[in-house]
């Protein structure tokens, strides 16, 4: 049988990364582009072909052309939504501009290649639905990082409908795991084992009753193996070809501060702060259609996800 081939972008990132790795635990070759702007270089696995690109240029584009990619695995972005506010043109060129470079290239080779899109759960549905989130629901996304995703699964839809383009979005929740920048913006499991290692206290936000739905790296990775394995879905509207990946479980930030000190076996004050203007209350998605549709089911338990994360950043 010959060896698939796989395009990992954003491949030194968090979970780009492990995803470089879960699919060459399957045997998989795997080529990783990524321009460093977040990702770190011993994130990007040995046995990994390293392609030093922007999305946005020319050489990401020349690299889909001769890699004879089975499925690209579209991880690479800026990730950071409060940068997404102070500076949406930014966000447009890289999140949109960088996707339609790649998804252009995919066409143009003629080839049938499966693109696999990390778009995210957490921004695209809004306040106005109540949870958890389905994946049909109203996109009311409340950060040009939310509308950016949303409008590349909108570009994804078109490319099926009119370009036969083979595709998979899948909307993450609050992704956490080893490798999460405690420096980034979305990684309160990574701010919060950092502090605890140092002994400093964790500040939350208002009362903390706040909600996510925190779905460990490892059962994001399984995804997409599943999701390059997957019969096309046929071409419709935007929502057919999108599954959330989350746990469908809430966990408010007092309980994930006390999950952790429970996995370090060590306490720190929690410090309260004013809460932030408009951050959400209530975050969580529904994964029937991923169950369903993509035979997945998360399987970290969040006390064990916590341990190994707290473990992983206390051994570095
Ligand atoms: N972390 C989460 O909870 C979460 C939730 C929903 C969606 N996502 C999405 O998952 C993906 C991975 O996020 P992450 O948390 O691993 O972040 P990350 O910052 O660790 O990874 C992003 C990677 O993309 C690379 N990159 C950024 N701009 C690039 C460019 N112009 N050209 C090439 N490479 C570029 C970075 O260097 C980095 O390696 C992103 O698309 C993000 O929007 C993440």
């Amino acid at each position: 049988m010959t060896t698939r081939r796989v395009l990992v972008t954003g491949g030194a990132g968090f979970i780009g990364s492990t995803v470089a790795d879960s699919f060459l635990a399957d045997g998989w070759s795997v080529t990783v582009l990524d321009n460093f702007a977040s990702g770190k270089r011993p994130n990007v696995p040995k046995a990994a072909t390293l392609v030093e690109a922007d999305i946005r240029s020319p050489e990401a584009a020349a690299c889909i052309r001769d890699g004879q990619f089975d499925v690209v695995c579209h991880l690479a972005a800026q990730i950071d939504v409060r940068k997404s506010v102070t500076d949406p043109a930014f966000d447009v060129d890289v999140n949109i501009g960088g996707s339609v470079n790649l998804m252009q290239a995919v066409h143009a080779t003629g080839r049938k290649t499966r693109m696999i899109f990390a778009s995210t759960g957490g921004a695209v549905y809004g306040d106005f639905v109540e949870p958890p989130n389905i994946e049909t629901y109203q996109k009311d996304p409340e950060s040009p990082y939310g509308i950016a995703k949303f409008a590349v699964e909108l570009y994804l839809a078109y490319y099926a409908r009119v370009h036969k383009l083979d595709y998979v979005a899948l909307r993450f929740a609050n992704v956490y795991g080893p490798r999460q920048d405690p420096h980034g913006e979305a990684g309160v499991v990574a701010i919060f084992c950092q502090r605890i290692i140092d002994g400093k206290p964790l500040t939350v936000f208002g009362d903390g009753g706040q909600t996510r739905d925190y779905v460990y790296v490892g059962d994001v990775a399984r995804a997409h193996l599943l999701a390059a394995k997957l019969p096309t879905i046929p071409a419709g509207r935007v929502d057919d070809r999108a599954f959330n990946l989350g746990t469908q479980i809430e966990t408010s930030v007092v309980d994930l501060a006390r999950g952790l000190m429970q996995a370090a076996k060590k306490e720190v004050p929690l410090q309260h702060a004013e809460a932030r203007a408009g951050e959400q209350r209530r975050s969580v998605v529904s994964i029937q259609k991923a169950k369903t549709g993509l035979g997945w089911t998360p399987e970290m338990p969040i006390a064990e996800g916590l341990r190994r994360t707290y473990d992983w950043f206390a051994s570095r």
